[in-house]
């Protein structure tokens, strides 16, 4: 097992160093293993506007993030996931997706990462992966990264969105996360200013999936304010600790037309 995390993980170094280049979408034109995927259909997005940060490959592996390696099996359960939410998608136009659980320390972020990286290798898509934790933002902190701007810069300071994404050498994903924390975050997160944002965010690109980190249902209001600006709902739970009647008074602030499905962590 650890030599097959190696494996991967020097394979995954090699594409990260190859993708430092921002100018690497376009000379992947001349590459053959490229031009084949192209033709089965491969989107390679430019991203000119977005930093770019760079990943530490075995830094994100020890974080658990291990769902853009190579041959982890880890990764099969993500790939299911994906196949389920793109099964449910097809041509409905529903392209944003929260990810959520009755309580804190469940997997909700690991699973939201995990689950960007696996879109990611998907031929038709790409992703962008957005902190919504607004009280705890821990995605930048799982992947290595600075995570100096992020969602509240917009919603509080009016700073565009250019200036939020980050590109983390993985050809076909984006991420926003980062940026002070903010308490009120619930009053913020239904706000006008987030609607206009979702809204702008789904219609820009059509391939795309938006992938959302959010704090725990019941700790707070912040699920039941953003529950309707998007169009799914995963919820993690926790196998053998997530106790059965809390799993139950989460989902009664759920929209239940919306819940895609349970992810069944630590199992
Ligand atoms: N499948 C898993 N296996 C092992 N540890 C996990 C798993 N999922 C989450 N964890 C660990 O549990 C803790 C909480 O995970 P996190 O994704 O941050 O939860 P949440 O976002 O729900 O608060 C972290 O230390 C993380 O590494
Ligand atoms: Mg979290």
């Amino acid at each position: 097992m650890i030599n097959k995390i190696r494996e991967a993980i020097t394979l995954f170094n090699k594409r990260l160093d190859t993708g430092k280049k921002e100018s690497r979408v376009l000379s992947l034109q001349n590459n053959p293993e490229e031009k084949v995927k192209k033709k089965a259909g491969w989107i390679s997005p430019a991203y000119s506007q977005s930093r770019t940060i760079h990943l530490d490959p075995g830094f994100i592996a020890g974080n658990r993030c291990l769902a853009y390696l190579d041959n982890v099996p880890e990764a099969e359960a993500y790939r299911v996931l994906r196949t389920q939410v793109l099964q449910r998608t097809q041509g409905s136009g529903s392209n944003t997706i929260m990810v959520t659980s009755a309580l804190p320390g469940e997997g909700k972020t690991l699973t939201a990462i995990n689950l960007a990286f696996t879109f990611a290798r998907e031929f038709q898509h790409t992703v962008l992966l957005v902190d919504g934790d607004l009280r705890q933002q821990s995605i930048h902190k799982y992947l290595g990264c600075a995570g100096e701007k992020g969602l509240i810069d917009y919603l509080e300071d009016g700073s565009p969105v250019s200036e939020l994404i980050t590109w983390p050498g993985i050809e076909k994903m984006t991420l926003i996360s980062g940026g002070c924390s903010f308490q009120e975050s619930a009053e913020i997160l239904g706000s006008p200013r987030m609607k206009e944002f979702i809204s702008d965010m789904k219609g820009r690109y059509s391939e795309r999936y938006i992938i959302f980190d959010v704090p725990p249902i019941l700790t707070g209001a912040d699920v039941l304010t953003f529950a309707p600006l998007v169009d799914m709902v995963v919820v993690v739970v926790q196998a053998g600790k997530t106790p059965m009647d809390d799993v139950k008074k989460a989902l009664r602030f759920l929209p239940k037309e919306k819940i895609l499905g349970f992810v069944l962590n630590r199992c």
